[in-house]
């Protein structure tokens, strides 16, 4: 029995994770089939808000996954949007693993790029399997922060023709940011002045906003070709949503918040308009499209992907010797 833990900083997240984008699709799927075959404990997430301040929040997620996982822990997730103007990211985040013997802590881990890469695959996966044109060369990003980066880079390894990037941000700036955070790189970018504009564009689109409200009452270039994935969960009003084909993650999860999924539930008293969940699209147990609909996908996030993948993450580590181990952290 040792009294130490492991603590992975940002250096040895990105020498596991990285260029693994193929991989971490694979097992972010894996873990929602598994979560589909009640091998997971999923609590609802903690919502931590403070007085007089509807801008910032911390969530905690706890999860535990079986079979061979059998690996519990938390993601600790801050969101303060502000923080971009003092040019450092809005989500800051540790993950906690604790090994199943014991329950003891084992390892603590910088977790904003475990959180990014895994929300960028659960992307791409949806994108991969709701999306009708397998040879798809452009995308829509709304929002130019750091998760439509990742989710750029995802689906890139979905869509290999990919190469025109349309940009809609409220700021101009964000947009050539992300531009130039992609030099070198050979895609073609092209600013939007609209969210109408931008899908009329392209029928690929990613919402990675900070709207905290539904803004989108109606978008007039909307087609029953699109495929919206709706990452930011509070950009499209129930009245879009009630009309489209939608796929979630987990719904008891993601209706919950004041996501469009939560507003429209709330306005139609009925989950119906829910097709249901991309662990049951994979396993062909649901339709990916349906005839006059876009297909819309709002995956919550679960902190059984986080975990999934912090695991990836402690197991390459300790393999490769890396990190600093913490002695008699633990009494
Ligand atoms: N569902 C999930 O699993 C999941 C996981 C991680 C993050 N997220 C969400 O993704 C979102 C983006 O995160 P990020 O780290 O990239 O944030 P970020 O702050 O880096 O970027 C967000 C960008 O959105 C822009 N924006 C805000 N409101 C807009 C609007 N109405 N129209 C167009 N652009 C707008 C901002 O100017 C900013 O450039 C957040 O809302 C976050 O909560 C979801």
């Amino acid at each position: 029995m040792t009294n130490s833990i492991l603590v992975l900083g940002a250096d040895q997240v990105n020498s596991a994770l990285d260029g693994k984008e193929t991989q971490i699709i694979e097992t972010v799927k894996n873990t929602y089939l598994f979560h589909n075959e009640g091998q997971t404990a999923l609590p609802q997430s903690i919502f931590l808000r403070f007085p007089n301040n509807d801008r910032n929040r911390i969530i905690g997620l706890p999860a535990y996954i079986g079979g061979d996982y059998d690996i519990a822990g938390m993601k600790w997730i801050s969101s303060f949007p502000g923080n971009i103007e003092r040019n450092i990211e809005r989500a800051s985040a540790a993950i906690f693993l604790n090994e199943m013997d014991t329950g003891r802590v084992m390892s603590v881990l910088e977790g904003s790029i475990i959180s990014a890469k895994r929300t960028a695959a659960s992307a791409a996966l949806a994108a991969q399997y709701l999306h009708s044109n397998k040879e798809e060369d452009s995308i829509g990003l709304i929002g130019c922060g750091r998760i439509n980066k990742e989710i750029l880079l995802f689906v890139k390894s979905v869509f290999k023709n990919l190469k025109t990037v349309y940009l809609y941000d409220l700021s101009d700036d964000r947009m050539d940011n992300f531009i130039s955070w992609h030099d070198g790189c050979d895609y073609t970018f092209e600013k939007c002045q609209s969210i109408d504009e931008i899908f009329s564009k392209t029928k690929l689109i990613s919402f990675a906003t900070t709207a905290g409200v539904p803004y989108i009452e109606e978008i007039s270039t909307l087609t029953p070709d699109h495929t919206v994935l709706g990452i930011s969960l509070r950009d499209l009003a129930p009245s879009i949503i009630e009309k489209a084909h939608n796929i979630v993650d987990d719904f008891d999860h993601v209706c919950r918040e004041r996501t469009s999924i939560h507003l429209t539930y709330q306005k139609l008293n009925t989950e119906d308009f829910v097709a249901g969940n991309i662990a049951d699209v994979v396993n062909k147990k649901v339709a990916p499209r349906a005839d006059g609909k876009a297909s819309v996908y709002s995956p919550f996030g679960l902190g059984i992907l986080d975990l999934a993948l912090a695991n990836y993450v402690y197991k390459t580590s300790v393999e490769k010797n890396l990190g600093t181990v913490v002695e008699n952290f633990l009494p």
